[in-house]
């Protein structure tokens, strides 16, 4: 049993996405979520930067004393979760892509028509294709990147004919002529739209990894014994640039429940 928090990082609000799951299948735990609004989007940059970025919230999250890191972005999944599992063996690290893939692979068929939508980093690494693959070799999937959306969801416009624009701008012709009807969000900040995607395209079957990655966590932490045994209700958001935006939306997320949360502003200079 380990009271210690669990560290969360993206590149800005998407991470935010898993904390709900969490706080519903681990009522007790204690989350350090760190957003580097700063720096987003990372999914545009060179893997050469990412990497860099990934590995300073790593050592800052080490120093807050976690039990274990959630990296809640596909991006950094994809690029760099060995390296930082190398550079960190002793805290458990979690991806996001390995749990959604697992699901892909156990609950869709070959007949199925798969669509993968993330960042230019994550789609051109393949990391989603390898690990299902790895699992069904005969699953179709079809991928494409779609840079737009994190810029206009950590600018707040979402439930906007702006954000409906850019999906059909995206998705019209890669849904219709692949004839999907299976879409796997992979970015964490795509279920803040999940609700225009379900709006435009009735019917699809939506795969969301913030949601899949809340059983990985559970199993991690049950098999080195780190559950929390008593609730504590003191979180912590750090972002590095801690926009109204940030705090609005985690504001939303707690407005009715017990959970309590304090912003810390981080600072880059700390890297310099
Ligand atoms: N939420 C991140 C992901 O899952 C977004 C990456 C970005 O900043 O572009 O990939």
């Amino acid at each position: 049993m380990d009271n210690r928090p669990i560290g969360f990082f993206d590149s800005g609000l998407g991470g935010l996405t898993c904390i709900p799951y969490l706080m519903k299948a681990l009522p007790k735990e204690r989350i350090i979520y760190f957003g580097d609004t700063a720096r987003t989007p990372y999914g545009s940059k060179a893997p050469s930067t990412i990497r860099l970025f990934s590995m300073q919230i790593a050592d800052f999250l080490v120093k807050e004393n976690v039990k274990m890191i959630v990296i809640a972005c596909n991006t950094v999944s994809s690029t760099c979760l060995t390296e930082l599992q190398q550079k960190y063996p002793a805290i458990p690290i979690v991806g996001i892509i390995e749990p959604t893939a697992e699901v892909v692979a156990s609950t869709c068929f070959d007949e199925d028509q798969i669509g993968i939508i993330g960042t230019k980093v994550t789609i051109k690494s393949k990391a989603y294709e390898d690990l299902i693959h790895k699992r069904n070799a005969k699953l179709n999937l079809y991928t494409t990147p779609c840079p737009t959306f994190v810029p206009l969801i950590e600018e707040g416009i979402i439930q906007n004919e702006i954000m409906d624009l850019s999906i059909r701008y995206y998705l019209d012709h890669f849904i219709s002529y692949n004839k999907i009807n299976t879409l796997v969000l992979g970015c964490t900040h795509y279920p803040l739209i999940r609700r225009n995607l379900e709006k435009i395209y009735p019917g699809l079957r939506i795969i969301d990894p913030s949601e899949e990655i809340i059983q990985n966590i559970t199993t991690q932490l049950k098999r080195y014994k780190l559950l929390s045994e008593e609730p504590i209700f003191d979180n912590t958001f750090y972002a590095s640039d801690l926009s109204e935006n940030f705090v609005n939306m985690i504001n939303r997320i707690f407005e009715n429940s017990e959970f309590k949360v304090a912003f810390k502003s981080f600072d880059l200079d700390t890297y310099k």
